[in-house]
């Protein structure tokens, strides 16, 4: 069971002792191809230390405290392998994607179905449609990686829910769930994506639909603006949605950004996306990479405070990588994005000098190792690095008519009625007694793991 910021508080104090020598740098030149695919399999090799999937008596794509912490990093996985070529991780990847789908391939496994969130969900998901519009071929005996994105789609838009706020998805899946009542940015923002990106991959208007139904309700809550292009962590459906958390994390604008992308994309230009996208970007910037720290990308609320849980450290990582792809998708945002890249990878280089054996700090700005050490540093280094990658490659993600081949299943998921909203009001009494007894052991251990939306809005 994870304690949040205190095994890590603990550690970096005891570590920070053994930190003073910078001999295990990583050597990183940022316009070299090589170099940068030699950082990332560097940091790779480190975040992989921290997966037993693989070994006897362990479960593939299994964490057991932290399930969505395994699409994060099955998502880094892919785009190493994509960007560099390399394929030592291939095997554990393509079995842990698949290990994790549950029975209906719309990852709701039922050893984590009973507590997990629309958001968590939704990662693994955006994980299948990378692997999809990344080319990583499909497996002969399991659920293909497209429609495994289309079974995750298919369970969340029949949890939308009108029941207050005039439509949204709901932040968790179960009344039992402390954030039941709330919507927030990254289960409506991380929807809207994966819409966007089965649209632009299928060509199949009725995900673009959807897409802008998430889009315009985002829009008439507290929690997008199209003026101000704030983004709000959560909203609360007790007030009708009328209030907001306002904490401010890099992820729930990144995911609407890399949305908008998708979108402009799909839509052969439109310029109403391409707004969005640039506003949604100029917003990031200015926001998550302070002039003050150098430009360097920084998770501001809690990196000066050294209050990050293991959360909040993946979600530079994650949007490194959204920002690589909007680059690819609207290519006027190329010249800007990749500056801030450059920048950020160079820092985080200069973070993985922990320990003589180039382990990777969590404030990249400090441009040196700050003492911290977990799968989740390791993961966000790999990403940024790979994300410098699209200096070689600008293939991009393709489509369905641009070579990817992943078999498309429009209606997987819809028969797994266990979390829709018309199932929820049947769950009995005594349901909701067991269900309450597995809270109790939730909360010990996940809602502070998860709960960043709660004590953060
Ligand atoms: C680096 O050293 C630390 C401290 O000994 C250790 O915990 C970590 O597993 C090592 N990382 C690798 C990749 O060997
Ligand atoms: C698990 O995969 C790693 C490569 O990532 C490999 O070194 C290791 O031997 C594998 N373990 C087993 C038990 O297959
Ligand atoms: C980009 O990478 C992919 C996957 O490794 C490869 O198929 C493609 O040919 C590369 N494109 C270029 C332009 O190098
Ligand atoms: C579910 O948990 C059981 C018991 O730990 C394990 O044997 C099984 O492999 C798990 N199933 C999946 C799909 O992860
Ligand atoms: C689909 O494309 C991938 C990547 O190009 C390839 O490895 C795989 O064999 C293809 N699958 C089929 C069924 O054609
Ligand atoms: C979204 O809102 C716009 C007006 O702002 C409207 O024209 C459009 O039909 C709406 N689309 C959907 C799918 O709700
Ligand atoms: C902003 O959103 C509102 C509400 O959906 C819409 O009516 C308006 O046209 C949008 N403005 C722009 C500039 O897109
Ligand atoms: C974009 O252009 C392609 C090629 O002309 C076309 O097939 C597709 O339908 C267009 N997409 C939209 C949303 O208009
Ligand atoms: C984004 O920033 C650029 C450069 O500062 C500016 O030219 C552009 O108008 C901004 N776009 C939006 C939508 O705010
Ligand atoms: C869509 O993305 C591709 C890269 O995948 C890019 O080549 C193309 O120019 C983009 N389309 C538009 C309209 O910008
Ligand atoms: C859903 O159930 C129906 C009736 O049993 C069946 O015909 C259909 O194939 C199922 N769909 C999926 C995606 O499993």
């Amino acid at each position: 069971m994870y304690l949040p910021g205190l095994g890590r508080g603990l550690k970096s104090l005891a570590l920070a002792l053994l930190i003073s020598n910078p001999a295990g740098a990583i050597d990183l030149t940022i316009t070299d191809e090589q170099s940068i695919k030699d950082a990332a399999s560097t940091t790779t090799y480190a975040m992989m230390t921290y997966y037993k999937g693989n070994e006897t008596g362990h479960i593939p794509g299994a964490f057991a405290s932290k399930w969505w912490e395994g699409s994060a990093l099955f998502l880094a996985l892919l785009q190493y392998w994509y960007f560099t070529g390399d394929t030592t991780y291939n095997e554990e990847l393509s079995v842990g994607l698949q290990w994790q789908s549950g029975d209906d391939g719309d990852y709701m496994p039922s050893n984590y179905s009973s507590y997990l969130g629309n958001d968590d969900q939704m990662f693994w998901g955006l994980a299948a449609m990378t692997a999809a519009e990344l080319q990583f071929a499909d497996v002969t005996d399991g659920f293909s990686w497209l429609s495994l994105a289309q079974g995750v789609y298919n369970t969340q838009i029949n949890r939308w829910d009108t029941t207050a706020c005039d439509g949204g998805m709901r932040w968790q899946i179960w009344p039992y769930e402390s954030g039941y009542t709330m919507k927030n940015a990254i289960s409506n923002g991380g929807l809207f994506q994966l819409a966007a990106r089965l649209a632009r991959y299928t060509n199949d208007a009725s995900y673009a639909t959807w897409a802008k139904k998430i889009w315009n309700w985002s829009l008439s809550s507290p929690l997008l603006s199209n003026s101000t292009w704030n983004v709000a962590d959560s909203t609360n459906m007790d007030d009708d949605c009328s209030t907001q958390g306002d904490t401010q994390w890099s992820y729930n604008y990144g995911t609407y950004m890399m949305g908008a992308a998708y979108m402009y994309n799909y839509t052969n230009g439109s310029s109403e996306w391409l707004s969005a996208v640039n506003g949604l970007m100029n917003k990031t910037f200015d926001h998550f990479f302070p002039t003050s720290n150098g430009g360097i990308f920084e998770e501001v609320v809690c990196e000066p405070s050294e209050s990050c849980n293991d959360n909040e450290i993946l979600f530079k990582g994650l949007v490194s990588s959204w920002l690589s792809f909007t680059a690819l998708l609207v290519p006027s945002t190329y010249s800007t994005i990749l500056p801030y890249l450059q920048t950020s990878a160079k820092a985080a280089a200069l973070s993985c000098t922990g320990h003589n054996n180039n382990t990777c700090g969590v404030r990249w700005y400090k441009s040196e190792y700050d003492g911290w050490i977990g799968m989740e540093e390791q993961i966000s280094a790999t990403n940024i690095f790979v994300a410098n990658m699209i200096q070689f490659n600008t293939s991009g993600p393709v489509t369905a008519t641009t070579g990817g081949n992943s078999t498309s299943n429009p209606t997987q998921g819809e028969n797994d009625t266990s979390s829709s909203t018309t199932q929820q009001s049947k769950i009995t009494t005594g349901d909701r007694a067991g269900a309450g007894i597995l809270t109790v052991v939730f909360v010990v251990g996940w809602v502070g793991l998860m709960g960043f939306t709660v004590f953060g809005g």
